[in-house]
């Protein structure tokens, strides 16, 4: 499996506190199957992000953890307008592998007005916004269809493994679950952040997409597609189900 979203790198944002906690979750993701993992820190206000720190981590974790798992560069960005300005300018610091995609994370308070025009810049310059866990997030799950519009420009979705076992509560799961019958997920990944509460193990929720939709399913999500987004490739996937305004408050307002 390729896991695109993960909190390894140590000691530059609230995941792994030591080079001993990185290697022990590198430890947890090979066990459970995982070939390829990207490291992705936040870049937000609170977390500066230092893409030349990252870099020098993550080759002192790849000598230490030796060749059965393949470290990635990638960021947990956050939407402020110097983070998406500086992006724009250079795209390489923030998207994986310095490619095309780029890990972009909603405030759980508000969404940007001009998101609209956000994504569409992002999209021009050949930058592949991939929306982090919005089953995670209700301002995001009560606007399913400009989630439908942005997949349908170019945008992608990520959904956390863990909110398939109910880790992230009843709502992230029937959210996850009602994201995937729309066909508007393309990507499962960890987003872990340590050892115990937020581990890289992929194996329980690749087991769970399996049996609810289907090893095809899974194959794509875990592994064919995030192993695409590891370089400059398009991902040719699904339409997404149209969602009507109306079904989308109540949906928001049943959970
Ligand atoms: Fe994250």
């Amino acid at each position: 499996m390729v896991d695109i979203h993960s909190h390894i790198c140590y000691d530059v944002d609230d995941g792994s506190r030591s080079i001993e906690e990185s290697l022990a979750m590198l430890q947890i993701a090979i066990e459970g199957g995982t070939t390829d993992i990207v490291a992705t820190p936040h870049s937000d206000l609170k977390f500066h992000f230092k893409p030349e720190l990252v870099r020098e981590r993550i080759a002192t974790m790849q000598e230490r953890i030796g060749d059965k798992i393949r470290i990635h560069r990638g960021c947990d960005f956050h939407l402020f307008f110097d983070n998406i300005r500086n992006c724009l300018e250079d795209r390489t610091n923030y998207t994986i592998n310095g490619k095309r995609y780029l890990m972009v994370e909603f405030s759980e308070a508000s969404i940007p007005k001009t998101i609209d025009e956000v994504f569409s810049s992002f999209l021009q310059k050949e930058i592949t916004p991939v929306i982090t866990h919005p089953e995670r997030n209700a301002l995001l799950m009560a606007r399913l269809p400009d989630m439908v519009k942005w997949i349908r420009a170019g945008c992608l979705v990520q959904v956390t493994g863990a909110s398939f076992t109910g880790r992230f509560g009843k709502s992230a799961e029937a959210n996850a679950r009602r994201l995937m019958d729309r066909k508007m997920v393309h990507f499962v990944a960890s987003d872990a952040h340590d050892t115990e509460w937020r581990p890289p193990d992929l194996s329980v929720p690749r087991k769970i997409v399996a049996d609810e939709w289907g090893e095809g399913m899974a194959q794509r999500l875990f592994e064919t597609f995030p192993r695409i987004a590891l370089t400059e490739q398009y991902i040719d996937c699904e339409d997404p189900e149209e969602v009507s305004e109306k079904k989308s408050w109540f949906s928001f307002f049943k959970k």
